[in-house]
């Protein structure tokens, strides 16, 4: 038999460009900002999740130095054997602090924070129901935990509870999980009403706090704080990435919660611990986060600017991720493309992404009115 197991890779890819979906990186040069150099070009970034505008903070980057001067460049080892540094707890502490849970833990990456609790606390025996818009990480833990895994529509409460009806009691536990800001759309999930139902159907309930720490409730904890949730066993899951302008993500929850993922959750025993530079970095951002409120009311500000002039039909959002409709992956790019060209770095999200093509503003709490006048100029010129 003389055939090649590899030759089905180049239609693939083929496939993927007749449909535009195939996509490439692109380098951004020098520090993260509202305004970066993308391949030579001085653009104004509406492409960033760093909300908040402390990835390229001067006393992040001084406390990564200083860390990685102190104590290495890398941890060295899983927390369990011998990458643990009290950096590490101090990082934990100031979490469970922001949150106000009892604990928390550090992964070294939102995606593997939710695929390790996930496949932690369900198993073969469990129901998962997850909104059907969730992230690929909620996804992905809920097919590895090997729970029966089943979708809601999105946001939808009534179907919800039809499936728990229907469902809860053939199973040990249940899980629901969603992420709490949509981070394709910018909507809210009903995170008061997702608690009631977890409550009246004794399940546990799972919130991905990746787009809304350090941007949503009074002291930057997230949509648990900004919807009230006074729930103390909610498992809330984070990043590290986003407003906090690091690397790694969390679990935050019960001291008993994150007892028993320090002992089983795989992502998190069988992985090298955060890097010192990573730690540090986030430490910082979370002080900040405290010390600096007006940066959140600057970036609700903006969020609001950017909305009330926007010349195109918008996507339903409640944060500070704001999309415009596209009819089509094709005329989605060509945009993205021309404001690129007109000095604005926003880019195009398609399917297999997202069911419907658009154009994805994120605002910083850095950007100035002047960058979202130049944003809202030049969409109105590619649409005459
Ligand atoms: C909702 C959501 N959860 C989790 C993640 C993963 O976080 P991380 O980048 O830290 O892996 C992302 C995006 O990156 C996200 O948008």
């Amino acid at each position: 038999m003389n055939c090649d197991p590899y030759d089905w890779i180049e239609p693939a890819i083929n496939t993927m460009r007749r449909a535009s979906w195939y996509r490439t990186v692109q380098a951004i040069e020098g520090k993260p900002g509202a305004v970066i150099q993308l391949a030579g070009k001085e653009v104004i970034n509406f492409a960033s999740n760093d909300y908040l505008g402390l990835a390229g903070d001067d006393r992040l980057i001084q406390s990564s130095v200083a860390a990685t001067q102190e104590f290495g460049t890398g941890s060295t080892g899983s927390r369990l054997l011998s990458g643990h540094r009290e950096l590490h707890r101090k990082l934990e502490c100031a979490i469970a602090s922001l949150k106000q849970t009892e604990d928390a833990l550090v992964f070294s990456s939102g995606y593997l924070a939710n695929l390790g609790a996930i496949s932690a606390i369900v198993g073969k025996r469990d129901l998962i129901l997850a909104d059907t818009y969730n992230h690929s990480c909620l996804k992905n833990g809920a097919i590895l935990s090997g729970a029966r895994a089943i979708d809601y529509p999105h946001k939808d409460i009534e179907v919800l509870r039809n499936q728990l009806f229907q469902q809860r009691s053939n199973f040990r536990r249940c899980l629901i999980i969603t992420d709490s800001v949509f981070s394709m759309d910018g909507d809210l999930c009903p995170l008061p009403q997702l608690s009631n139902l977890a409550e009246e159907f004794n399940c546990m309930l799972l919130v991905d706090e990746a787009h809304a720490t350090g941007v949503f409730g009074a002291t930057g904890a997230g949509c648990a704080e900004h919807f009230s949730i006074a729930n103390s066993k909610l498992i809330q899951v984070g990043t590290l990435s986003k407003a906090i302008g690091s690397l790694g993500g969390f679990v935050a929850g019960s001291k008993l919660l994150i007892d028993f993922l320090r002992n089983r959750a795989a992502s998190w025993i069988y992985t090298t611990a955060l890097s010192p530079a990573d730690t540090a970095a986030a430490i910082s951002a979370i002080a900040l986060i405290n010390s600096e409120p007006q940066r959140r009311q600057q970036l609700w500000d903006n969020v609001a600017y950017l909305k009330q002039q926007l010349p195109l039909p918008i996507i339903d959002s409640q944060s500070q991720i704001v999309c415009c409709q596209y009819p089509n992956a094709k005329a989605a790019l060509q945009a993205s493309f021309q404001l690129k060209n007109a000095g604005i770095f926003a880019p195009a999200i398609r399917p297999p992404t997202v069911p419907t093509s658009r154009i994805r503003f994120s605002v910083m709490a850095t950007h100035e009115l002047e960058h979202i006048d130049k944003a809202i100029a030049a969409l109105t010129k590619i649409l005459l």
